[in-house]
């Protein structure tokens, strides 16, 4: 459909413009053409579509202005899973505030806006209640544009299973363009199962059920491949007919998802298929392909991926792992540029793509893509780690961005998940937790043994996670699989983050208090922590003190923790106090992540690597015996007694 028939249809040329009060607010943000950032706290917990105030948008005719889509309306004709769009824009009165949304569905318009206030319900619903999927400046690529009028925009569009338009905002809604199957099988994404030989892979689609049945078809790579059936997940948004709301075990309601979520956030977030593929041989590689067979017999086929299987529980070979937090997401084309919202996190996830040879399994422990209710932006994440989710095993932790929303049963009051209550999290993304929406879990690499945590729950002494701490510590069989790590979103053990230091603790209130004697009895090696955006390693600890005075090499008896803070994913860094924390040996304000290699049961190197160059900036080797494992360290042992 051309502009001009568009605009035939509707038989008014439509010009919206957003509320002045929105200007207002915007200029917060930026100061257009010069790029300006805002470099505060506040930053980082503002999703940029927020600054968008879609129900304040309003509409005026003007004959001056139009927007079209160059090109073919149907993109991915040859199965690409993304296309880039250029968008003209032509418009007599051209002004700096002039910018382009990308809406998906595209007749968005005709989104149903319930009357929320009073004023709403007196004087009529908003025109426009959905967010775009992203936006920019119309000056962004062609500072010329406020003296010409004339410019061309260019947009990265991936499948996500609606057609789009771009609306101009001072000139009206482009010709709209859709890729050939919308509903494609998408964004493959593996994880451990609660078993060594169990791989999981969840996906997303745009077909239901009662369309087409789910499948993964996959076996020895070049060998005959069998199929594995898969379970269908989806959410929904807050109405009339659904209440919306769940009741936790402990009796707290939690709202389903609240606002922006269930308002000008949502976005349907199609059908997620996951399929447990069982009784793997270790470190083999597989291929697989995700099917749907539509009820007339055909199958509509994704790509074909392959990965590696796990070894053996406790086995001896070359084992990598990839620890890090808060990468959140950024878009290829520069859209949402001027909030520079997570700078580092297409850098990451490149330095990680390009040494996914090296590789076997990724922890990424908390705020993922920070869509803080914008339920597209989920969609935007899993795309863009595709490349890495869909060759290794991908464990996320849950951040507060995931899953804190006030009243709905977290341990945190606060709104910054933006009412998504953890529900895309625990959907979209496969954990071997016994139940998803409280996200702590054990999982076994080799000789590598993960105890997960989830401090948006309560961890301390006497609940349900601490108990389930203590067990997946203790379940570890030292002797073969020696390399204990605990890791989760909040620092519970120690950082030098300048916000922590003002409040005095150096760490999330309760965290080490009550989880130190479990670290310390079960001489857990490292706990990974993020939230805190930038990279710092601690000395072996216990109670406050370094209890080793090693800082490269440590040999035999550790005798406490290393603690480490890996939450540079890509997120707005976060400044040091400049306090001097004696225990802490290595601090770096820059975007990385860590690497820790184990090359057999005795010995382990921690690398920690720039996102920028994939450099190592801070490395240490632990060798150690089992024996070492089974020496007593203070508080480590039980007490014992003389007697007989
Ligand atoms: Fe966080």
């Amino acid at each position: 459909m051309s502009n001009q028939l568009y605009l035939l249809l509707i038989g008014i040329f439509v010009l919206i413009t957003l509320n002045k009060s929105v200007h207002v607010s915007a200029q917060k943000y930026i100061s257009l053409g010069k790029q300006k950032h805002r470099h505060d706290d506040m930053q980082q917990m503002e999703q940029p579509l927020s600054a968008i105030q879609i129900h304040k948008t309003v509409l005026a005719l003007t004959k001056s202005a139009s927007i079209h889509a160059v090109g073919p309306r149907i993109l991915g004709s040859e199965g690409e899973d993304f296309e880039w769009v250029t968008i003209n824009l032509r418009n007599a009165n051209p002004t700096d505030e002039d910018w382009v949304g990308v809406f998906s569905p595209a007749k968005f318009n005709e989104s149903i806006c319930p009357p929320v206030t009073i004023d709403e319900q007196q004087f009529g619903a908003p025109f426009l209640c959905t967010a775009p999927l992203k936006f920019k400046y119309a000056n962004y690529q062609n500072a010329n544009y406020t003296a010409t009028g004339r410019t061309s925009l260019k947009f990265r569009l991936i499948n996500q299973r609606g057609d789009f338009s771009f609306a101009f905002f001072s000139g009206g809604v482009s010709n709209f363009v859709a890729f050939a199957n919308p509903k494609a099988p998408l964004y493959p994404r593996l994880a451990l199962g609660k078993s060594w030989d169990i791989m999981t892979v969840t996906w997303t689609s745009g077909y239901n059920i009662d369309e087409a049945v789910p499948f993964v078809e996959w076996g020895w790579k070049g060998q005959e491949q069998k199929r594995s059936p898969a379970g269908t997940l989806t959410f929904h948004r807050n109405n009339e007919d659904k209440v919306g709301e769940v009741k936790l075990l402990n009796n707290v309601m939690r709202p389903f998802i609240g606002t922006p979520a269930r308002s000008v956030g949502w976005r349907n977030p199609g059908f997620i298929h996951t399929s447990f593929l069982k009784d793997l041989w270790p470190n083999m590689v597989y291929t697989y392909k995700l099917g749907h067979m539509l009820n007339n017999g055909s199958i509509v086929w994704s790509k074909q991926y392959s990965f590696k299987s796990a070894p053996f529980q406790g086995q001896e070979s070359l084992q990598r792992i990839v620890i890090f937090g808060d990468m959140g997401k950024q878009e290829r084309d520069g859209s949402n540029e001027y909030a520079n919202y997570q700078p580092g996190s297409l850098m990451t996830t490149d330095t990680l793509i390009k040494d996914l040879d090296n590789i076997d399994a990724v922890f990424l422990i908390g705020d993922l893509p920070y869509a803080n209710g914008y339920i597209s932006q989920w969609d935007q994440f899993t795309a863009q780690v595709e490349p890495i989710t869909s060759r290794v095993p991908f464990m996320i932790a849950s951040g507060n961005h995931e899953r804190t929303w006030e009243n709905s049963g977290s341990l945190y009051t606060g709104i910054d998940s933006g009412g998504e209550c953890g529900v895309p999290a625990e959907t979209l993304y496969y954990v071997p937790a016994e139940n998803r929406a409280k996200f702590w879990y054990a999982a076994d690499y080799g000789m590598f043994h993960f105890c997960i945590g989830d401090t948006e729950h309560d961890w301390r002494e006497g609940s349900e996670q601490y108990k389930f701490i203590e067990q997946c510590f203790a379940s570890a069989n030292r002797h073969k699989q020696p390399w204990l790590i605990f890791a989760a979103h909040r620092v519970l053990g120690y950082s030098s983050n300048d916000w922590y230091a003002k409040e005095g603790s150096f760490e999330e209130p309760m965290g080490r208090e009550h989880l130190q004697k479990l670290w310390q009895k079960y001489k857990v090696d490292m706990a990974f922590f993020g939230h805190v955006h930038n990279y710092e390693r601690v000395c072996p600890i216990y109670q406050n003190q370094c209890v080793n005075k090693e800082t490269s090499h440590y040999s035999g008896v550790v005798n406490g923790t290393i603690h480490v803070v890996v939450g540079g994913g890509g997120s707005n860094l976060n400044r040091f106090t400049t306090i001097n924390t004696t225990w802490s040996v290595f601090k770096d304000y820059d975007y990385g992540f860590v690497k820790l290699t184990a090359f057999d049961q005795s010995s382990l190197l921690f690398e920690y690597k720039k996102s920028k160059d994939g450099k190592v900036y801070d490395s240490f080797t632990i060798s150690r015996d089992y024996k070492d494992v089974l020496a007593c360290v203070h508080d480590g042992c039980e007490p014992t007694t003389l007697a007989s």
